[in-house]
């Protein structure tokens, strides 16, 4: 967990799958899908803001609770999230 940058993206590969991981504090981390469902930007390059994940290509905001499209975009096709348990410092993403 400490490896991880606080409120900035981390992606991480799972064979063919991407994510995007974002550490808001110590207690509350999410896992999204990292591409982005507009046109494939990469989520974890994005800058955060809330609970939400900016796009660095076109200024989506992707929510990072349920991975849906904010704002002019709700409604649209999201990106996956992924349960992520933090236990004795380390964290572990839920993937199947
Ligand atoms: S690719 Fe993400 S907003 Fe366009």
């Amino acid at each position: 967990m400490a490896d991880i940058p606080l409120k900035m993206g981390l992606e991480v590969q799972n064979g063919a799958q991407s994510m995007a991981i974002f550490k808001l504090s110590d207690t509350e981390v999410y896992a999204i899908g990292n591409i982005c469902p507009h046109r494939q930007g990469p989520l974890a390059d994005g800058m955060v803001t809330g609970k939400a994940v900016i796009c660095p290509l076109h200024s989506w905001q992707i929510s990072l609770l349920n991975g849906e499209p904010l704002l002019e975009n709700a409604g649209k096709a999201g990106v996956p999230t992924y349960e992520t348990i933090i236990e004795a410092g380390k964290l572990y993403v839920m993937v199947d």
